[in-house]
């Protein structure tokens, strides 16, 4: 172990981490339990998916599913449901899967083993050791992107993720300096302090507990470390989408649908059901791919009127003009690879943001900053 290393005392530095974290922890709603099912939810949530936006999503799910058996009960469509507008979506097929090896395998019961855990779909090491330290106390070291920044910058350690050695050097400390008796709370506290003290921009020494211990303080400079990871730039495209409906009466009822398939394109939101759709770097170029993908996808015979708006929407690096035209099937069309759906039921179904997004500006109904000329 390196003199750096030595020269901090864990056990100082541990109480002074736990004492803040006791002050300052935030009522987050998984931190009000210790069910290892919830707070698995959480975790695969939070993989991603800012604390903000995931709250809400996580409410939803666990009124949803509130035991590990309903999830995995539960047709895959609902699960995708729940989960669309979270993105990657591999993450609710996985915890679909990993909710049925749990209710089949293990009675129900979260995995208490760390290797057990890791084996099921879904479950890296990040999420094997922050379910088990926080719901069972096992006491394993959670490293993500805020605790590795904390960490990096206590230690001054030079200078990138893509180095060799960094990483490995960043667990030996975080394991050095875990509390063996609370380490849910003290993941926890790493990952608070990562999030509203220690931040990558602009970070709030003044307010921090470490700072005594700090290598990146006393070198005036800690936000040199670590060394961010060069990021895709923003992709402007066009995308052109069929807003193709048909009126109907179920049950008396008048109801409008919509066409949809699955997935967008280039492998794109394919949990999801989306208007049929194309992508282009001019508007032309999308229009004239969607007509040659729907002469693929839908029947023949369509009829093409007008861009119906213009709106604006990211996904990823990609940031999308999306015009909507609305076209009309040869009567007695659809089936194949589309489905018919109920604008008024999409709320819950297992369809994209973009699509809710879509119809809403159809319907008139969006309140989106979003231009769209009727
Ligand atoms: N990020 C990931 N897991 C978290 C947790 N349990 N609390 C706060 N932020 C988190």
């Amino acid at each position: 172990m390196s003199s750096v290393m030595m020269n901090r005392p864990p056990v100082a530095i541990r109480r002074a981490l736990l004492a803040w974290f006791r002050r300052h922890a935030r009522p987050l709603p998984w931190r009000k339990t210790k069910d290892p099912y919830a707070v698995w939810i959480s975790e695969v949530m939070l993989q991603q998916t800012a604390i903000s936006t995931a709250i809400p999503y996580y409410e939803r799910f666990l009124r949803a599913f509130p035991t590990v058996e309903r999830l995995a009960a539960a047709p895959l469509e609902q699960v995708l449901g729940l989960w669309s507008g979270l993105g990657y979506y591999r993450r609710a097929h996985s915890l679909h899967e990993a909710a049925q090896r749990i209710a089949n395998e293990y009675g129900g019961r979260f995995p208490r083993d760390y290797e057990a855990a890791k084996l099921l779909p879904g479950i890296g090491p990040y999420t094997a050791s922050a379910v088990l330290s926080i719901a069972y106390g096992v006491p394993r070291a959670a490293l993500d992107g805020n605790v590795g920044r904390v960490i990096a910058r206590l230690l001054a350690l030079p200078p990138s993720f893509r180095e060799t050695g960094f990483r490995t050097a960043l667990r030996n400390e975080l394991e050095r300096l875990l509390s063996r008796r609370r380490p849910g709370e003290f993941n926890q506290a790493l990952m608070e302090l990562g999030q509203s003290v220690c931040r990558p921009r602009a970070p709030r020494c003044h307010a921090c507990p470490l700072r005594s211990w700090c290598a990146a303080y006393k070198e005036g400079c800690p936000e040199r470390y670590p060394a961010s990871r060069p990021r895709r730039a923003m992709e402007t495209q066009y995308l052109a989408a069929a807003w193709i409906t048909r009126d109907r009466r179920v049950d008396g009822t008048p109801i409008q649908e919509a066409l949809l398939v699955r997935g967008l394109e280039e492998g794109l939101l394919d949990e999801l059901w989306n208007f049929p759709g194309a992508f282009g770097r001019s508007r032309a170029e999308a229009l004239r791919r969607l007509k040659g993908r729907s002469a693929e996808l839908l029947p023949a015979g369509i009829c093409w009127s007008r861009p119906a708006g213009e709106l604006h929407h990211g996904i990823t690096y990609r940031s999308l003009i999306v015009h909507v035209y609305p076209a009309t099937l040869p009567a007695g069309g659809g089936g194949g690879a589309a489905r018919w759906f109920d604008l008024s039921q999409l709320g819950n179904a297992a369809v994209s943001q973009l699509t809710r997004k879509i119809a809403a500006a159809m319907s008139g109904k969006s309140g989106a900053p979003t231009r769209f000329t009727m």
